[in-house]
């Protein structure tokens, strides 16, 4: 019998819009942005994670674009939190505007949360964020610490000749915060991403780096990660150390997770093209339409799970990765 991955994440992107622009990242022009009548609205949003959940879904990750610029995200993450079922609830930020919301996000309901941050110079950061931002982000990162918000990852893109010259320092964030630090090996996606492949940095170099200066690392499974992040400890750290092979690694075999965009699109696979639209049924009351997409798209999973079928240029600026 053919073995099926459970699918029990789910990526809910929240809005296409995104407040940086960063040099691998393209977002979207005004006139590209999806109308306001075509985003979801949060009690649609909620009836679309419940559907899921019916369905298998335990954990979801709030997206976006950034996340934060909606109103009242509050509101959104304690109504997913009363569905009934659902294990955790995460969010991925680039770190604007956490400092006056971590705590309340906290009180909502929300579990953990991923911060993006490719530099801990401030000077630097309008060079790779496109907006000079850095206070702010660092300011969201000591709010999410002080919150209770556990655990708090670091999402850092390492490329070489940009900011390759800070991994340790950022490594070195573990011994004084409990903060994991994710390298996330950049991964050609997109014409503007695709300029950069000189700059790839693999994994295993980072690694050699940190073997080099601090000397033991030992695989660890303290979090309980729902993605293909391998996790190190050092020694005397408080936080962990992870990696995530986007480029060195095929992880299709052990995908568990499906994407949906803000206006109720899904599809099997970040690069297929194969795409559900759910609004429509979703907004004519049609459930069981509904149902029937996601378990369509369920099935057709197992056949991306085999392979990618890498048919499409994604941008990740409104589906977030
Ligand atoms: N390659 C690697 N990481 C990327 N991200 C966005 N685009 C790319 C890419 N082309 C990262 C973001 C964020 C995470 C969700 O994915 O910086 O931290």
């Amino acid at each position: 019998m053919e073995m099926k991955n459970k699918i029990d994440y789910l990526r809910l992107s929240i809005t296409d819009r995104c407040n940086l622009n960063c040099l691998y990242c393209t977002p979207l022009k005004k006139d590209q942005f999806l109308t306001h009548d075509e985003v979801l609205r949060y009690e649609e949003m909620v009836k679309i994670v419940e559907a899921f959940v019916t369905m298998g879904v335990r954990y979801v990750r709030i997206t976006g674009g950034e996340p934060l610029i909606k109103k009242n995200i509050t509101d959104l993450v304690s109504m997913i939190r009363d569905i009934k079922g659902l294990r955790e609830i995460a969010l991925t930020t680039n770190g604007i505007g956490l400092k006056d919301k971590a705590r309340q996000l906290k009180e909502a309901g929300l579990d953990r949360i991923n911060i993006s941050i490719n530099t801990l110079k401030e000077e630097r950061y309008i060079d790779i964020a496109g907006r000079d931002y850095f206070k702010e982000v660092w300011a969201g990162i000591h709010s999410a610490l002080k919150s209770g918000l556990d655990p708090i990852k670091l999402n850092v893109v390492v490329m070489k000749g940009i900011n390759d010259d800070e991994i340790l320092d950022f490594v070195r964030l573990t011994f004084r915060y409990p903060l994991n630090i994710r390298f996330i090996e950049l991964f050609p996606t997109t014409e503007r991403s695709e300029g950069l492949t000189y700059h790839m940095m693999k994994n295993t170099e980072i690694k050699e780096k940190i073997l080099d200066q601090f000397g033991e690392m030992r695989r660890s499974f303290d979090i309980n990660g729902n993605g293909p992040a391998e996790y190190y400890r050092l020694k005397d750290s408080m936080g962990l150390i992870g990696f995530i092979n986007s480029s060195s690694d095929n992880f299709c075999n052990e995908c568990n997770r499906v994407r949906i965009d803000c206006a109720g699109r899904i599809s099997p696979c970040l690069f297929s093209g194969h795409i559900y639209d759910l609004r429509n049924a979703l907004r004519n009351g049609k459930n069981d339409e509904l149902s029937l997409s996601i378990k369509d798209i369920f099935e057709m999973k197992s056949e991306y799970n085999k392979n990618a079928i890498n048919n499409r240029k994604v941008e990740m600026s409104s589906i977030g990765g």
